[in-house]
């Protein structure tokens, strides 16, 4: 038994187009021989446009952060197709990763995945995965809140320890900070995410995300070039805020042609990040935390990260803006999110393993944040 090789083909699932090559042949398993003592976990992120893969040591050391995404040719993301992508691209994205960690797939203590919320086809796939590599590893399976993840790499990636954490991507605006045994959300989007908003009004505008460069930074650099502001609805409800007036003004305002694209760009960026400005601002009065982190895909916009300088500034809290490739989607944030899981006792069997579409931060138990 000792060093046999064995080479692994996975999964028929109950989708036919899933016929997911977890371990190709140029990938091999000593499933007898560990090269070392150190505990890894790997990660699987597979919300909704990404399959990524990350590789961490125990001590939050990030051995490999590999991501392969799927650009629609055109309009939105088709959870189908985006699944079809993954289901595609997994077994050579889990062997880079390996390649790039320079480690074994037996050295691995600890699968985690992303469980939910996000897009059912896309979730099914990366659990698909993440259940049959548990399973022929024969190690623990772990499932990770993606939200909750966004904001443990962000604690590991900057220092932060009690943060209120605006995170805003491309399905989920949330601000929240940690209370009582959970992350708390504060203000969150009633309908769609700011950085859809962003993405469907560049769409509408004839932007295509073009050499790697995501809608909402193409908006972004046009902004810089706005010289008027036209005025656009302002729509923060209590704690909450909503998007789609927004959308639907500036889109109507572009068809009538009369405004420079350049200047509803600068005008829809000033009034969207002033409502996340005020309901941050109120969520650190509130709180009385002392740290702002600032994530996700729209983070890496810097007029919104000197907008929340300001505020954090004058509450005179330290403010952190977490590093473009941990704030995007990545397989790194839910390995590390395994390990502190892992490490206080949670682990889930393959059986009770589905994925959770609409699972909320709040809903979340986070024994491991000591505050
Ligand atoms: P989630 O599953 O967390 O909702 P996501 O799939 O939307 O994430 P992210 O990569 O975190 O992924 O965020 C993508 C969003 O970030 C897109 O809406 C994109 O347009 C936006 N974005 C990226 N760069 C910028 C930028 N410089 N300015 C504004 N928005 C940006
Ligand atoms: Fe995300």
């Amino acid at each position: 038994m000792f060093g046999k090789r064995v080479n692994v083909r996975v999964l028929k699932t109950n989708w036919k187009e899933l016929n997911l090559l977890i371990v190709n042949s140029s990938w091999t398993l000593n499933l007898m021989k560990k090269s070392n003592s150190t505990k890894i976990c790997l990660g699987i992120e597979a919300t909704a446009d990404d399959f990524g893969v990350g590789l961490l040591d125990f001590e939050g050391n990030v051995l490999a952060n590999v991501n392969n995404a799927f650009i629609p040719e055109t309009g939105g993301i088709h959870p189908r197709e985006a699944a079809r992508h993954h289901a595609k691209v997994a077994g050579r994205v889990i062997t880079e990763a390996f390649q790039a960690a320079k480690i074994d797939p037996c050295d691995v203590t600890v699968i985690a995945f992303s469980q939910g919320p996000g897009l059912g086809p896309c979730l099914r796939t990366g659990a698909t995965a993440a259940r049959a590599l548990a399973s022929y590893l024969n190690v623990p399976l772990v499932g990770v809140n993606h939200c909750v993840a966004h904001i443990e790499i962000g604690k590991l990636a900057t220092g932060v320890k009690d943060p209120v954490t605006l995170y805003v991507s491309g399905g989920n605006t949330i601000v929240s900070a940690f209370d009582a045994g959970r992350y708390r959300i504060f203000g969150e989007t009633l309908d769609i995410a700011v950085g859809n908003c962003l993405d469907v009004f560049a769409r509408e505008a004839g932007l295509r995300p073009r050499d790697g460069v995501p809608l909402g930074a193409a908006v972004e650099n046009l902004a810089t070039k706005g010289e008027t502001f036209v005025h656009l609805p302002y729509s923060v409800k209590g704690m909450d805020l909503s998007f789609s007036g927004l959308l639907t003004a500036g889109v109507r305002l572009l068809k009538k042609g009369k405004y420079r694209l350049e200047d509803l760009c600068f005008s829809l960026q000033e009034v969207a990040f002033s409502m996340l400005t005020e309901v941050t601002e109120r969520a650190l009065a509130h709180t009385e935390k002392t740290e702002l982190l600032l994530t996700g895909g729209v983070g890496a916009n810097k007029r919104l990260q000197m907008m929340l300088k300001i505020i954090a500034d004058e509450h005179d809290v330290s403010y952190c803006v977490v590093p473009k490739q941990y704030a995007l989607d990545n397989g790194a944030m839910i390995a590390w999110t395994g390990i502190l899981a892992h490490e206080h006792g949670t682990s889930i069997p393959i059986e009770k393993s589905f994925v959770r579409l609409k699972w909320r931060l709040e809903d979340v138990d986070a024994p491991w944040v000591k505050v």
